[in-house]
């Protein structure tokens, strides 16, 4: 049988995170990923690191590629039928966003781990866990079609919504807390210049857009779909036609539109599980929520979780002490509500809502017209976009 200090379920961002800040502080740890690396890397998620974050990839060592190619936004756009006002984080806050791909993130970390040797398995489906209230629990995994055993002194289970670690937490000892949102997101993501300097997000009568972008010739760009709707619907030329009707005719004038290099659909979902530990498993990530990408929290929220496990664990290996383990989920969970919060409300302010009454409509619109208008209400926005205090 194997044996390690941490197993780690998933090589997604928080996996490997974590296993970058583990393996640099001398703490054993093992990463298992169900699919391979090129699929990992295959899927397109959101952009945008607020400073934390980029900290979190600092104290892991991994931001010589972040530093040289990141854009640094001090600010967004917020357009309403096509006009716009600009949220100045800068001015409002004091802070900035950091605009890089989680695929290359995601790189980046796999590039880290692999030159640092650290233990990686991947086509490793983790198909259970074993003995989680126990000393020394054990994941089982099926790789080239054989069963491996994995006995460690800690689970940390970082395998998105779908995987097995949150599954494996009795449901009378798990509360979960859900909110779906009538419509998805459809992303393309193409090679052209972006005609934007910041993100806008738009709310238009028909239905909310964002422009995004990776790099100064890559653009990822949105727009809200009804649930229904499967890619094989919408062309590229459909894309882009809608996209620019909502977007505002001055950024769509001047915006060379090209081929799509991926297209999908992802429906927007709330979604958290308490708590976040049980015996020695520990869930980050996805594993434990979802937010709706709107306000980008995403990937931000595994980085903190990430860092609060981590310096729980440096400090039982270091000191021998157990309270931060025992007040992880607390503590990760004050900033997951946070930035579910955040999110819900971004979303809940600047999409169209299938069957809402024209009370609901009015005070949506009022609420938009006020973050127009009132500096307390944008520096609100900034202070949470660039992410609260870890
Ligand atoms: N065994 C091994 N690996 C598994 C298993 C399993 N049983 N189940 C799932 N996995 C893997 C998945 O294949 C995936 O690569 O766990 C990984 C989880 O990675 P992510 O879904 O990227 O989740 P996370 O690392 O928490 O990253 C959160 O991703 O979805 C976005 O918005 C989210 O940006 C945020 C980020
Ligand atoms: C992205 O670039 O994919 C992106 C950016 C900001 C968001 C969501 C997605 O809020």
């Amino acid at each position: 049988m194997l044996r390690t200090q941490v197993a780690i379920i998933g090589a997604g961002p928080a996996g490997l995170m974590l296993g970058q800040l583990l393996h640099n502080a001398g703490i054993d740890n093992v990463v298992l990923e169900r699919r391979t690396a090129e699929y990992v890397l295959g899927r397109i998620r959101a952009g945008v690191l607020e400073q934390g974050s980029v900290d979190v990839l600092r104290t892991a060592g991994v931001v010589e590629r972040l530093d040289t190619e990141a854009l640094t936004h001090a600010g967004i756009d917020l357009s309403r039928d096509g006009q716009h006002h600009r949220i100045d984080f800068k001015s409002l806050v004091g802070r900035t966003v950091t605009v890089y791909g989680q695929t290359e993130v995601t790189r980046d970390l796999m590039q880290a781990r692999q030159a640092a040797g650290a233990a990686s398995v991947y086509e490793a489906e983790v198909v259970a866990l074993h003995g989680i209230t126990e000393q020394k629990p054990r994941v089982t995994y099926r790789h080239n079609g054989e069963e491996h055993e994995l006995e460690c002194d800690f689970i940390a289970g970082c395998d998105g919504y779908h995987g097995v670690s949150r599954k494996s937490i009795p449901s009378s000892a798990l509360k979960t807390f859900e909110r779906s949102y009538p419509f998805g997101w459809l992303g393309v993501l193409a090679d052209v210049p972006p005609a934007w300097d910041e993100l806008i997000y738009a709310s238009s009568a028909r239905g909310f857009a964002l422009a995004s972008m990776r790099s100064p010739t890559r653009v990822r760009c949105y727009v809200q779909v009804p649930l229904e709707d499967r890619v094989e619907q919408w062309s590229d030329e459909r894309f882009w036609d809608e996209f620019k009707a909502r977007i505002g005719a001055d950024v769509a004038a001047r915006f060379e539109t090209g081929p799509s290099i991926e297209k999908s659909i992802a429906p927007l979902r709330s979604f958290v599980a308490e708590p976040m530990q049980y015996g020695h498993l520990f869930l980050a990530g996805d594993a434990a929520h979802i937010v709706p990408p709107t306000g980008a929290k995403g990937l931000n929220l595994a980085a903190s979780d990430v860092f609060y496990l981590y310096e729980a664990l440096l400090a039982y290996y270091r000191q021998g002490t157990r309270t931060g383990l025992d007040g992880y989920s607390e503590r990760a969970l004050r900033r997951v509500w946070q930035s579910v919060r955040f999110s819900w409300w971004m979303t809940s302010l600047l999409h169209q809502f299938p069957d809402e009454d024209a009370f609901t409509t009015h005070i949506r619109r009022s609420e938009l017209e006020y973050v127009f208008t009132s500096t307390a209400a944008q520096t609100v926005l900034a202070e949470n976009y660039v992410g609260l205090p870890l």
